[in-house]
């Protein structure tokens, strides 16, 4: 075991300078067990890690430094209600939510008492005893909301809602009005209920989609009538009154929940609505499961813990600070960018936990799309292009449809890609394909450098048995708790965002500026000279 942070650090940065470091089918000839060894199950999920360089000596050196860092004591202070978001004075809270933390009694009451009421009200909207102005049944959820208030939601939903399902949900997140436009057609005011969702109720999109959407249901049906389909989700009490929404009618969650971890707090209200009370405590559940795992398991067999080496491995280790996500799911195809926000917002630090300057790389660039649609994209680039960008596949063994064939092909590709990024394929064997195919000399001499693939390229895989509220809560939960790790690892805190404010602060004035169609002064040339060219072209 290494003794200090500073040798866990240097044995791994030895290990990454070694000229085998990137290389992995030498580790699959070495050990054909190596599937074995590197995958672990946890939550009902399959993490495999074979399809990396990690050998035996860069696991331990990982696991060493995971040690060295004290990840467990970290976890256990989390899990404690310790304060683990130091720059907003604030504990981490999440797994309160989903039931998981007998150690925060008054977190987990208040997490189960909003529960229940979520709980009641979203069977009294079905039942048809919670009903709009004008006497109809709510067939509509709308929620509007952005960030972690809207991608959460969005991302389950495309996942899980079928129709059928209790109620039609529809997402206003930017406050782009050709959104609102779009979605302005599918709605009777007199069937939908809306909610705000805002940690803050202070965010200038929402807030602004609130009031447009507020003056239609006014339109609609009355000013009077029109609180009755207005619901708030919140932690801000004031503003939320402030805005005409009754005591009984605000979901309260607390500032310990982060943005980007409060789909399982008040801010799923949208989901319970739509997909019904069972499949939403399913949801958390599936997430409680993967929490257990994350709590108890030890590092060595922990897949958040794992999956947060691998990451640390490839980004601080070989350079390699882009990621790609690919979910063989049409119905995770949100997922993506829900994970841009958990581990970009979380994970895009430049100073340590106390301020300092991070020594070494952070969170790399995530991106990604839906297998196989990805293939005809961006995998040019991961196969081919001058740098490896690891890559998370994510497999569904059964899916919930009848096109066998379809799936066959579907996952053959998921698993062909890993396969081709690990195998390569090199001159010789390029050379073999196209003289059997029938080419000549000159085209082979051509041509044999644009079809090599230089192999050896990393992925992980995940896969789940099918794709229901509870692997889908593990599957989230795995992600959440692999962004906490990583910000351990990095000494970084992965629970604030100041990093979007500056932008928030300069919009303000800018819309005073387009509203009063008058550049004001103090701005840089450029910002001057795109607002003045903008303003030409409305005129
Ligand atoms: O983009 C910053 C952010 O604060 C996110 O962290 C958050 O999810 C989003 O804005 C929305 O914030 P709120 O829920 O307070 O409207």
């Amino acid at each position: 075991m290494a003794d200090t942070l500073e040798t866990a650090w240097a044995r791994l940065k030895e290990l990454a300078a070694r000229p085998d470091a990137t290389e992995i089918r030498p580790l699959f000839a070495a050990d054909p067990q190596r599937f074995a060894t590197f995958s672990n199950r946890g939550g009902g999920l399959l993490l495999d890690r074979s399809k990396t360089s990690i050998s035996p000596k860069v696991q331990a050196a990982l696991l060493d430094l995971a040690e060295a860092t004290g990840v467990e004591a970290r976890r256990d202070l989390m899990a404690s209600g310790g304060v683990v978001n130091p720059t907003e004075g604030r504990a981490a809270l999440h797994m309160a939510l989903r039931g998981s933390l007998e150690g925060v009694p008054e977190a987990s009451a208040d997490a189960e008492r909003t529960l229940e009421r979520m709980r009641v009200f979203t069977e009294a909207v079905h039942r048809g005893e919670i009903r709009g102005a004008t006497n109809q049944r709510f067939d509509t959820v709308l929620n509007i909301g952005i960030g972690g208030s809207d991608l959460g939601p969005v991302m389950v939903t495309r996942a899980l809602w079928r129709a059928g399902d209790p109620m039609r949900p529809i997402h206003l997140g930017n406050v782009d009005g050709h959104g609102w436009e779009a979605v302005l057609p599918q709605l009777d005011a007199r069937r939908t209920l809306v909610l705000i969702a805002s940690k803050t109720f202070t965010t200038q999109e929402t807030m602004a989609n609130a009031r447009l959407v507020r003056a239609w249901m006014e339109a609609s049906v009355g000013k009077l009538g029109a609180a009755s389909h207005f619901v708030a989700l919140s932690t801000n009490m004031e503003a939320t009154e402030a805005f005409g929404i009754s005591a009984d009618r605000v979901f309260p969650f607390h500032d310990y929940v982060g943005g980007r971890f409060s789909l399982w707090s008040a801010i799923g209200l949208s989901l319970a609505l739509s997909l019904g009370w069972e499949r939403f405590r399913e949801l958390l559940d599936g997430a409680a499961a993967m929490d257990r795992h994350f709590l108890e398991a030890p590092l060595e067999q922990n897949l958040p813990v794992l999956l947060a080496l691998t990451e640390l491995w490839h980004v601080n280790g070989l350079g390699l600070n882009r990621r790609a996500v690919l979910p063989y799911d049409e119905r995770l195809r949100r997922l993506p960018a829900h994970l841009q926000q958990l581990e970009m917002e979380s994970l895009g630090k430049r100073v340590t936990i106390h301020g300092a300057s991070v020594p070494h790389a952070t969170g790399p660039i995530v991106f990604g799309e839906p297998g196989t649609s990805a293939q005809h994209s961006f995998m040019q680039l991961v196969h081919q292009g001058p740098k490896p960008v690891p890559v998370d596949f994510i497999l569904i063994a059964r899916p919930d449809h009848r096109h066998a064939e379809n799936h066959r092909i579907l996952l053959a590709n998921g698993l062909a890609q890993s396969e081709a990024l690990l195998a390569g394929r090199n001159a010789a064997q390029v050379e073999e394909d196209m003289r059997r195919a029938g080419a000549d000399d000159a085209t082979i001499a051509r041509l044999v450098p644009h079809k090599i693939f230089p192999g050896d390229r990393p992925s992980v895989t995940i896969v789940l048995p099918q794709l229901d509220p509870a692997t889908l809560g593990a599957l989230i939960a795995l992600y959440e708790h692999k962004v906490f790790v990583l910000g351990t690892l990095w000494n970084i805190n992965p629970f604030d965002q100041w990093g979007v404010e500056l932008g928030k602060v300069l919009a303000t004035p800018l819309v005073k500026e387009l509203e009063q169609r008058r550049p004001a002064p103090g701005h840089d040339a450029s910002t001057i000279g795109l607002l003045t060219e903008v303003l030409r072209l409305q005129e």
